[in-house]
C-alpha cells in the first residue's frame, strides 16, 4: 500500500506535518525527488524540527526513512541534517537508508546554481542556490555521481575527473573563477564515505519487498505541482518532478502499486523565487499574511510572496496528480481578515480561461476574476471540532471543495501535530 502526498501549489504547503501526522499508521517514509532545496518544518513537544533532505515521518520512532533514487543528495547537507537530529535526540540508526543509484550535489553544483542565476540577470530563477539543477542537469547529461560511485574512492575519483575538466574551463575562461581540484575536493569529502556506506541500499528492492510484505508507505513530494519541470511556470520551476508520476520513477515502484494520492493546499497561495503568480496580492494583506503565517523559506529564508487562493491551479492539479483527497492547511492564519478573496476564472485577450494555461507567456499575463467571500473574526487555532468552526471558515472550505472539485478531508489550524481537524 502506497500513498503519495503531494503540493498542490508552488510548495510550502505545509506537508511536513501532513506527514508527520500520516506517519503514525505508515511504515515507512520516502522521498522521491528533489534536495536539499526542500524545507519541511515539524512542531512536535514545542521542539521545531526543519528537514531538508531526511523524510520528516523520521520523528516517529517506527518508521523507516528513505531517501528514493530520484533524490539528489549533498553529503554536507546530509551529515549536518543527520548532526542536529542526533544533537535534538533522534535516533535514526538503521532506520534510514539512501538509493545507491541516487545522485549526488558537490560543491561544484552548489557554486555553478549560483553564478548560473546571477548570469541570468533580469530573468534570473531565484533558485534555492542548493546546486539542485545543476545536479541534475549532470544526471541527465551522463556525467553525474551516483551514490555508489561515491562510496568508491577510485570510481569517484575517475568520475570526478571528468566532471571537473568541464566545469572547471568553465570557472576559468568562463566565469573568471578559481578552478576546483580533483585532489581537494576528494579530500573534503572523504569523511562522509563510511556513513554513506552504512546506509546505501537498493531502496527500490527493498520497498517492493516491503509491498509485498503488506508494509504501509508514505511517499513524499517535496515543493509542489507548480515548481514540476514539466507541468509547472517552466523556466521558473525545479529541476524535478514533484507530481504524483514523480513517485513512480523516483522510488523504482510500479504505478499500479500506488494506492491513494492525498494533496495539500494551503488556504491562500505562497511562492518563493521569481515566475508568474496570478493571484498574489499587492497590497497591504500580502504583508499580513506574510506576518500571521511566518511566510519566510525553511531553507534561505527568505520571504514568499503571498496571494488569495487559486481555484484553478489547485482544480488542474488535483487532475494532474489523480487526487483522492484534498487537505487544506493554515486555515488559521486567514482569521480576522473582513473578506477572502478566491480566484475563479482567468481572462486572457478579454476571453475567458478556465485552466491552468501551460504557456507560461499567457500565465503570467492573465486577469484573474475573484469570488469574495466573507472572513471570520475569531481565533480558530484551539478548535478541534470541524463543527465548531466559524460559519464562515466552513462556507470558505466548502466554496473550495466545490470550486476544485475533491473532497477536503481535513483543515489544519496551527503548526502542532494536533490541531488537524478531520472533517
Ligand atoms: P531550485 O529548486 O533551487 O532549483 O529552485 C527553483 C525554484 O523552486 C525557485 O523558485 C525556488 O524558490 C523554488 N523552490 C525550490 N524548493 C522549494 C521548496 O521547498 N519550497 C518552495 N519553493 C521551492
Amino acid at each position: 500500500m502506497i500513498t503519495v502526498v503531494i503540493g498542490t501549489q508552488w510548495g510550502d504547503e505545509g506537508k511536513g506535518k501532513i506527514i508527520d501526522t500520516l506517519a503514525t499508521q505508515h511504515d515507512i517514509v520516502a522521498r522521491y525527488q528533489g534536495g536539499a532545496n526542500a524545507g519541511h518544518t515539524v512542531v512536535y513537544n514545542n521542539q521545531k524540527f526543519i528537514f531538508h533532505l531526511v523524510p520528516s515521518g523520521i520523528l516517529h520512532k517506527h518508521v523507516v526513512g528513505i531517501l528514493g533514487n530520484g533524490i539528489v543528495i549533498d553529503p554536507a547537507s546530509f551529515f549536518q541534517e543527520l548532526t542536529d537530529m542526533e544533537k535534538q535526540g533522534i535516533d535514526f540508526s538503521k532506520r534510514l537508508f539512501i538509493a545507491q543509484n541516487a545522485h549526488i550535489t558537490l560543491t561544484y553544483h552548489k557554486i555553478l546554481d549560483q553564478i548560473e542565476d546571477a548570469k541570468r540577470g533580469s530573468g534570473k530563477l531565484g533558485t534555492t542556490g542548493r546546486g539542485i539543477g545543476t545536479t541534475y542537469t549532470d544526471k541527465y547529461g551522463r556525467i553525474g555521481i551516483r551514490v555508489s560511485d561515491f562510496i568508491n574512492e577510485s570510481v569517484f575519483i575517475n568520475k570526478l575527473k571528468t566532471a571537473l575538466e568541464l566545469k572547471n574551463y568553465l570557472f576559468q575562461e568562463y566565469y573568471k573563477k578559481s578552478i576546483i581540484s580533483v585532489e581537494n575536493l576528494a579530500d573534503e569529502y572523504s569523511k562522509y564515505r563510511e556513513k554513506f556506506k552504512e546506509m546505501a541500499i537498493d531502496t527500490s528492492y527493498y520497498l517492493n519487498q516491503a509491498i509485498d510484505k503488506g508494509k504501509r508507505i508514505l511517499a513524499e513530494g517535496a515543493q509542489g505541482t507548480f515548481l514540476d519541470i514539466d507541468f509547472g511556470t517552466y523556466p521558473f520551476v525545479t529541476a524535478s518532478n514533484p507530481i504524483s508520476g514523480g513517485a513512480c520513477t523516483g522510488l523504482g515502484i510500479g504505478p499500479k502499486k500506488i494506492t491513494k494520492v492525498i494533496g495539500v493546499a494551503k488556504a491562500y497561495t505562497t511562492r518563493v523565487g521569481m515566475g508568474p503568480f496570478p493571484t498574489e496580492i499587492n497590497d497591504e494583506i500580502n504583508q499580513t499574511l506574510r506576518t500571521a503565517g511566518n511566510e519566510f523559506g525553511a531553507t534561505t529564508g527568505r520571504p514568499r510572496r503571498c496571494g488569495w487562493f487559486d481555484a484553478i491551479i489547485v482544480r488542474y492539479a488535483t487532475v494532474l496528480n489523480g487526487i483522492d483527497e484534498l487537505i487544506i492547511t493554515k486555515l488559521d492564519v486567514l482569521s480576522g481578515l473582513k473578506t477572502i478573496k478566491i480566484g475563479v476564472k482567468y481572462i486572457y485577450n478579454d476571453q475567458s480561461v478556465d485552466i491552468y494555461p501551460l504557456d507560461t507567456e499567457i500565465f503570467e499575463n492573465v486577469d484573474v476574476e475573484y469570488e469574495e467571500m466573507q472572513g471570520w473574526d475569531t481565533n480558530i487555532n484551539n478548535i478541534s471540532t470541524y463543527k465548531d468552526l466559524p460559519t464562515a471558515a466552513k462556507k470558505y472550505i466548502d466554496r473550495i471543495e466545490e470550486l476544485v472539485g475533491t473532497k477536503i478531508t481535513a483543515v489544519s489550524v496551527g503548526s502542532a501535530r494536533e490541531q488537524i481537524i478531520a472533517r
